[in-house]
């Protein structure tokens, strides 16, 4: 390793508090972690920082919404995100949070001397206002009907049935979500960065900044479209740090949060000796930082932040690394399914490292998501980590420890094979620097294979039973556990405690990532303790039940919609029989349905078009609801409802009654 020590900043992106830390978080702090684990066992001087990011509408309501305060609502989620990230191993060397004077201070800086360059300037906007809350309403907190496809209950900035694109204002029958009246265009004035004139800049940083090819490709997208400058105030009410010179503005939280970065960073300075906050944030700074986030937050740390720090006079990130999001089962994590798993449920059940473990044997550079599958997970953990490697040590260390008062044999019978781990220590170290976290632990299994064949073919539990060859036993059990010691020093940054203790076993005092290439030789160990025992597949359906029961209940299940049996009873469902289904014109999702409903006929529209080829329904029972009053559409009047079930899209399936029901059959 002739590298020469690196000083380098590492962040994960700041969690909102707004609720607890979940699984799919975890991916991120634990990549990080595991990065910044590998860099310091190196030997470089290696810094991460993180912090909670309290502002911004949605903790401002949260808090409202349950009579506290948004500072003590940041709190109390602050510290669960402390404590289960300390359970998970992420070790900061700082974790603190954007409501601070550290990163007012900063922001204001940075903001007065894009006010001095003219890249803040200020522009009087119309905007959708709550007049009963006496606020301005950000997108998502206007809901009404598409304008183009006219699904209902739609979200200010995009249609989730058509994907259509818009502002609040051309929505159809807009109301706000927070009290349910139609919103009025009111003026402010809004202050806006001039990102428009930074692609440039933008992309001379990118040229530098070593990013993997798909973010790449969304930057030339972007760039493509055209950057557009960016608002970042918001009017009162407002959780955050007010603008100098207003009255009632405030910094969107999006300004302040990667500032953040900057104040846990600044924060630690102030209490660390010889740590120089300047040194790493000067425009002609030497050192690295390196951002790890997630692909959706993609926009504001590859154009706004690099822009913001360029243009206020400070240096720009080395890089910036985007992971995927976590997929369970294949699946978005789900509550009802129970696999939206919160980090304390999963520790409650499992040991942490375990899933440290899965991640890197997934993790890799792209922004690929990543998917956690519960087979997948259990059939890994127990044969990489159990069978493989701790099995290395447990089938070594009772010879050293009851034959050999606990001392290695003073040389390798085996030096090449040795060699051969010791070897692969530069490629797997270029792994982990490129993130290629997957390839790392599949390099790592197969010399675990190679340590376990090495032990099978020498065999030292047939070797003891001859007195003669007891010298041979030490040697080959000395020979398997610095095969086992080289393999956990490099898997230390993902199994620190595991690491430990094997560390505590072997009896050294702290281990570097040199020291994989020199054997353990004449030195006592202690005694083996067993290092991870075997995954049950019953404690991972435990947590997934677990799951299933937190689901907050204020979210899925509050609303009190049980119907009285009369209610009931008013609802005509009836039989009817598909005679013709067509495509309507104009409409993505919907299918025009002529039934026969016993005698008569009715048109019936149906959003199944992407479930179901209109001809293979011709001839079809399905069961519809006969009395609901006809609603005019643009295509034409509809006359009925057909039931069916289903998520949507592809997905959803039409009820269709036995073959004995006939048209008109009333359903009871
Ligand atoms: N507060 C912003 C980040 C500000 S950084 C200056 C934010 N917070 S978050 O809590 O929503 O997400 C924190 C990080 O976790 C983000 O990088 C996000 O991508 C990541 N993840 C959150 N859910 C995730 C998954 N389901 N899967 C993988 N990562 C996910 O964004
Ligand atoms: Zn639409």
């Amino acid at each position: 390793m002739s590298e020469a020590p690196r000083k380098i900043l590492v962040t994960s992106a700041l969690p909102y508090v707004n609720g607890s830390p979940h699984m799919g978080h975890l991916v991120e702090y634990i990549q990080t972690d595991i990065w910044v684990r590998f860099q310091k066992l190196r030997g470089h001087d290696c810094i991460y920082v993180c912090a909670s990011d309290a502002h911004g509408t949605p903790i401002m309501l949260k808090a409202r919404e349950l009579g506290t305060t948004p500072e003590a609502l940041t709190e109390g989620y602050s510290k669960e995100f402390v404590d289960d990230f300390g359970d998970f191993h992420i070790e900061f060397d700082n974790y603190y949070t954007t409501h601070s004077p550290e990163n007012e201070e900063l922001v204001v800086g940075m903001f007065e001397r894009l006010r001095e360059t003219g890249d803040i300037y200020t522009r009087t906007i119309e905007q959708s206002y709550d007049e009963k809350e006496g606020m301005f309403l950000p997108d998502r907190f206007v809901k009404g009907t598409c304008p183009r496809c006219k699904s209902e209950d739609q979200y200010g900035d995009a249609c989730e049935v058509c994907g259509a694109t818009y502002s609040p204002e051309d929505l159809i029958d807009p109301v706000s979500v927070l009290s349910g009246t139609t919103p009025v265009k009111r003026e402010s004035e809004h202050f806006f960065f001039r990102l428009s004139e930074y692609e440039d800049r933008l992309r001379d940083w990118m040229e530098h900044a070593a990013l993997d090819k798909n973010v790449v490709a969304k930057l030339d997208e972007w760039f493509e479209a055209g950057l557009q400058d960016w608002d970042i105030s918001r009017d009162a009410p407002y959780f955050g740090f007010r603008i100098p010179g207003t009255k009632d503005k405030y910094f969107y939280v999006w300004l302040d949060a990667p500032v953040g970065y900057m104040a846990s960073f600044k924060h630690l300075c102030d209490r660390t000796d010889g740590l120089v906050f300047d040194d790493y944030w000067n425009a002609d700074s030497q050192h690295d930082v390196y951002h790890f986030i997630g692909k959706d937050i993609m926009y504001f740390h590859t154009l706004f932040w690099p822009a913001v720090l360029k243009g206020s006079g400070y240096r720009q990130p080395t890089s910036v690394y985007a992971h995927g999001f976590l997929t369970v089962n294949g699946q978005k994590m789900s509550k009802s399914r129970g696999t939206f798993i919160k980090a304390r449920t999963y520790l409650d059940n499992l040991d942490p490292e375990f899933l440290r473990y899965y991640y890197a044997a997934k993790l890799g550079p792209t922004i690929e998501d990543i998917d956690l599958n519960f087979d997948d997970f259990v059939a890994r953990v127990n044969s990489d980590l159990v069978g493989k490697l701790v099995n290395i040590a447990s089938r070594c260390a009772g010879f050293i420890n009851k034959r050999f008062d606990g001392e290695l044999a003073a040389e390798l019978p085996d030096a090449s094979l040795f060699a051969e781990i010791a070897g692969a220590s530069e490629s797997i170290a270029g792994h982990y620097e490129r993130r290629e976290f997957s390839k790392a632990m599949r390099l790592i299994m197969t010399l675990a294979d190679k340590a376990n064949r090495y032990i099978d073919d020498h065999k030292p539990w047939v070797l003891a039973r001859d007195e003669s060859r007891l010298p041979e036993v030490q040697r080959v059990c000395t020979q398997g556990i610095n095969l086992f010691r080289s393999l956990m020093i490099y898997l230390s940054p993902v199994l620190p405690a595991v690491a430990a203790g094997a560390r505590q076993f072997l009896n050294e005092e702290s281990w570097d990532w040199r020291a994989a290439g020199s054997p353990l030789l004449g030195s006592p160990i202690n005694t083996f303790k067993p290092l991870l025992t075997r995954v049950d597949p019953k404690q991972v359906g435990k947590m997934v039940e677990q799951s299933k029961e937190s689901t907050p209940v204020a979210e899925e299940e509050t609303r009190d919609d049980t119907i009285s049996i009369d209610d009931f009873a008013k609802v005509d469902l009836r039989i009817a029989r598909v005679e013709r289904a067509e495509p309507v014109e104009g409409a993505d999702k919907l299918l025009a349905l002529t039934l026969d409903v016993g005698g008569s006929k009715r048109q019936v529209f149906a959003g199944i078009k992407a479930a179901y080829d209109p001809d293979s329904l011709v001839g079809r029972h399905v069961i519809v609801v006969a009395n609901l009053a006809p609603r005019k559409m643009r295509f034409g009047l509809s006359e009925g409802m057909v039931l069916a079930a289903g998520p949507g899209g592809e997905d959803i399936f039409l009820l269709s009654p036995d073959d004995g029901a006939k048209p008109g059959m009333r359903v009871k």
